[in-house]
């Protein structure tokens, strides 16, 4: 007979793609690659300027296609030859899925999807780098990026808790832990998980049982979790 694979859940944030080469979000004064976050990633944003929008999102997707995924991502895909593992991130870049992770919950949405303005329910993959003005849905609106904005709803969550309730082992890394609802994932693990993050610059986290911080990047704290879970397995 065989045994039940142990539940693995990741959160995982900007912090996992450094090494690939893309900057994270806090690293620069609440400029995001230059640009005002309040400008380029809420809905009143896209209302005020949809063409700033859409060349923020372009520059993000070419660059996500520039990059390739790092020891950190290989490491989490890795870990389903042993685990039943399933990665929440709230990562917009499709790096979890290049390196091999086979259940990628994407918390903020994907740069390479595109939603009608007018029907969110209309979703489309995006080819190739570019959105643009007048590329439309076939209602005929306007085509945004598929991202959750700051100020919406974030579908996924309740999904993303469901999965965090039931996991034995809970990973966050390299996210600063400061958005919600994201950030709030870890309440709902059990008492019982055993819990590892893995960042440079360890999140505040609140005591909690079973919990070891490694202060290391996303390739080498990963390594080390790795070897953890071998006598947990
Ligand atoms: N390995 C692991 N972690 C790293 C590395 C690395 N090589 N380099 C930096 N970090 C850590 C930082 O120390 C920081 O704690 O990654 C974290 C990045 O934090 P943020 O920039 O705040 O990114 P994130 O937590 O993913 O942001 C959450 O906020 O901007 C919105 O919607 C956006 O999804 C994003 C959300």
């Amino acid at each position: 007979m065989q045994e039940r694979k142990k539940k693995i859940v990741v959160l995982s944030g900007a912090g996992i793609s450094a090494e690939s080469g893309i900057p994270t979000f806090r690293d620069s004064n609440g400029l995001w690659e230059g640009y005002d976050v309040m400008e380029v990633a809420t809905p009143q944003g896209w209302a005020k300027n949809p063409a700033l929008v859409l060349d923020f999102y372009n520059q993000r997707r070419k660059k996500a296609l520039e990059v390739t995924p790092n020891r950190g991502h290989e490491i989490l895909a890795e870990l389903e030859k042993d685990f039943d593992v399933t990665i929440v991130t709230q990562n917009v870049d499709n790096l979890h899925e290049r390196a091999g992770s086979s259940h990628v919950i994407h918390l903020h949405g994907s740069l390479f999807e595109s939603r009608s303005c007018q029907d969110e329910t209309l979703v489309y993959p995006i080819k190739g780098w570019e959105l643009k003005l007048g590329d439309l849905c076939e209602k005929g609106s306007q085509l945004c990026p598929n991202i959750v904005w700051f100020g919406e709803m974030v579908p996924l969550m309740d999904v993303a808790a469901q999965y965090a309730s039931k996991a034995d082992i809970f990973i966050v890394v390299g996210t600063s832990m400061v958005v919600y609802p994201a950030a709030g994932l870890i309440n709902y693990v059990s008492l019982d998980a055993w819990k590892y993050v893995v960042d440079p610059n360890l999140p505040d986290m609140k005591p909690m049982p079973l919990l070891k911080m490694f202060a290391e990047k996303a390739s080498t704290g990963m390594e080390k979790v790795r070897e953890e879970l071998k006598n947990i397995r």
